[in-house]
């Protein structure tokens, strides 16, 4: 099983971006946990950040041949990128949204996300944890 982790604008700065919302861990740590966890679970996993809508739609297209499930941030993107909306829907491989926090008991703007309708599902508000239990869905699915 092969897995990809994919994280949008502005992700590469956790750690030291607003940290009462999004955590003190650094992106880099959190995908040593995944990496930890996948292995241990028999997948390989790979990571992806890009600040650009461009290249995370190219990311989702190249992906697609090779890659069982993507785990998806994409940040403020979410809110309106209906290019990686319908990047996601012309894949055939299941995206799983996450968001560190919940995006629902914030401003207006971040309650509504473009992407949800064409995702296997979301996963909000749990901090970096929201991606581990994106990671063990996946990871109960393994044939
Ligand atoms: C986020 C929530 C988005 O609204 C925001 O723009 C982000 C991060 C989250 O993980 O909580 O960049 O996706």
């Amino acid at each position: 099983m092969k897995i990809l982790v994919i994280n949008g604008p502005n992700l590469n700065l956790l750690g030291e971006r607003e940290p009462g919302i999004y955590g003190n861990e650094t992106l880099k740590s959190i995908n040593a946990g995944l990496r930890q966890r996948a292995e241990q679970g028999g997948a390989s996993i790979d990571f992806y950040q890009s600040n650009h809508e461009g290249d995370i739609v190219d990311k989702l297209h190249s992906c697609r041949t090779d890659t069982d499930y993507v785990i998806l941030n994409a940040g403020a993107l979410t809110h309106y990128s209906y290019a990686i909306r319908d990047a996601i829907a012309a894949i055939k491989i299941p995206v799983i949204e996450v968001h560190l926090s919940n995006v629902h008991a914030r401003e207006e703007f971040r309650e509504n996300s473009v992407i949800s309708a064409v995702c296997r599902g979301t996963i909000a508000g749990f901090g970096a944890y929201s991606y581990t239990m994106a990671l063990d869905y996946a990871l109960s699915q393994k044939k």
